[in-house]
């Protein structure tokens, strides 16, 4: 079978350096992003790619920085740089001016917004003058680059609310000028490849109306996918590459493939090579084993991320008068069941929690760990019906 296209593809670098020392800033996502090591994480990633040695053409995912400061786009400038084959650029909700709260924005310090930004990236990762873009890679594969995100310009007429920062839309005038593309991408006989920041499906159950947990995932999926969807199926895209949720993972719906990439700032540190071949593409995940700070980066960082999100729970717990005396209780069994670094790294088909694990107590208590279970179990579930993300074989029908 002949190879058509050798593809790379890099999630979320978000870049940030040291901006003092210390830098306090650094530590406000404790054990998620790893900003600390995200210069050496970015640095490891692109040597991995170009020892790989027959990648036609890289991707990046967007969010290349902590908060869009100039001076880490400097520093995820000159690292994307070193990639020995062309690279594309996504933008990402952190490639945008955003409205932080004291303590966490750099208020001295320049940032990009959109304009500036492609100005930064032209001919380094941008082809042209604009966020959104088509571009020709070998074997007749055409990269269709979306943008998902939100400008505050776009925000203040959704009355100022900067709690959609963060989140993705895909405008009706970008699905006319997709429709375009594509039918001119079909109409002479190439494969459309698209990406775009924020996922365009769920990737998880509790994305759902209702569900306990959706306000934490709101801002995963663009507004609009569903519209979106309707496009990209019209024409039969068989696959959508998306960064922004830091995890490998994949859906599929209307015929469509969605498949994101980990952050490579966070645990799995995983990038993807995509082989083209005529009637199949091939996905296989390369995970960083390590970095010059972290020689034991894969267990280092899994523990980390599974603190990190126990500390989460623990700290919104806390906050619920039900359920502040049992947050250090929670915060030891949700860590020890290992559930978020799997739906990280893509693992967590086949997971349940034995409710034997449930720890032994009054009523209330074991009515709470019984309904957190439930909600874990509900992601194993759901993820075993879905493809394995880090094997992913994606047939090309036409
Ligand atoms: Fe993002
Ligand atoms: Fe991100």
């Amino acid at each position: 079978m002949a190879t058509k296209l050798k593809l790379a593809v890099i999630g979320d670098p978000h870049i940030a350096i040291p901006y003092g020392d210390p830098d306090p800033r650094l530590e406000i996502d404790p054990g998620r992003k790893l900003h600390g090591l995200s210069v050496e994480l970015i640095h490891a990633t692109v040597d991995a790619i170009n020892a790989a040695g027959d990648i036609d053409a890289a991707l990046v995912l967007g969010d290349l920085t902590r908060d869009s400061e100039l001076f880490n786009h400097e520093v995820a400038r000159a690292e994307l740089a070193r990639l020995r084959m062309p690279f594309y650029l996504v933008a990402g909700n952190h490639d945008r001016l955003h409205k932080r709260p004291k303590g966490v924005s750099y208020p001295d310090e320049p940032h990009l917004d959109t304009r500036a930004f492609v100005n930064f990236y032209r001919g380094a990762g941008l082809p042209g003058d604009s966020t959104r873009y088509a571009v020709e890679l070998p074997g007749g594969v055409v990269l269709i680059v979306l943008d998902s995100t939100w400008s505050l310009k776009q925000l203040k007429q959704e009355k100022g609310n900067t709690k959609l920062q963060d989140h993705g839309w895909v405008s009706k005038a970008q699905r006319l000028w997709l429709d375009d593309v594509l039918s001119n991408v079909r109409g002479s006989g190439r494969l459309p490849l698209v990406a775009v920041h924020h996922t365009i499906m769920a990737h998880s159950p509790a994305e759902r109306k209702k569900h306990l947990l959706r306000p934490f995932f709101a801002s995963w999926r663009a507004r609009g996918s569903r519209k979106l969807r309707r496009v990209l199926a019209d024409h039969r895209v068989p696959l959508v590459l998306s960064g922004h949720i830091h995890a490998q993972s994949v859906n599929v719906q209307d015929g469509i493939t969605n498949l994101t990439t980990a952050a490579s700032v966070c645990y799995p540190h995983a990038w993807r090579e995509l082989v083209f071949e005529n009637d199949c593409i091939h996905t296989t995940s390369h995970p960083l084993a390590a970095i010059p700070s972290c020689m034991t980066l894969q267990e280092s960082s899994r523990r980390w991320l599974a603190e990190g999100m126990a500390q989460m729970v623990e700290q919104h717990s806390r906050r619920i008068p039900l359920l502040a005396r049992l947050s250090s209780g929670l915060h030891d069994f949700i860590q020890d069941t290992g559930w978020w670094p799997r739906f990280c790294d893509g693992t967590l088909a086949g997971f349940r929690v034995d409710k034997k694990s449930i720890p032994n107590g009054n009523p209330m208590l074991k009515l709470v760990y019984k309904r957190i279970t439930n909600i874990l179990n509900e992601y194993g579930a759901w993820k075993t019906k879905r493809p394995d993300p880090n094997t992913l074989e994606i047939p090309l029908v036409d």
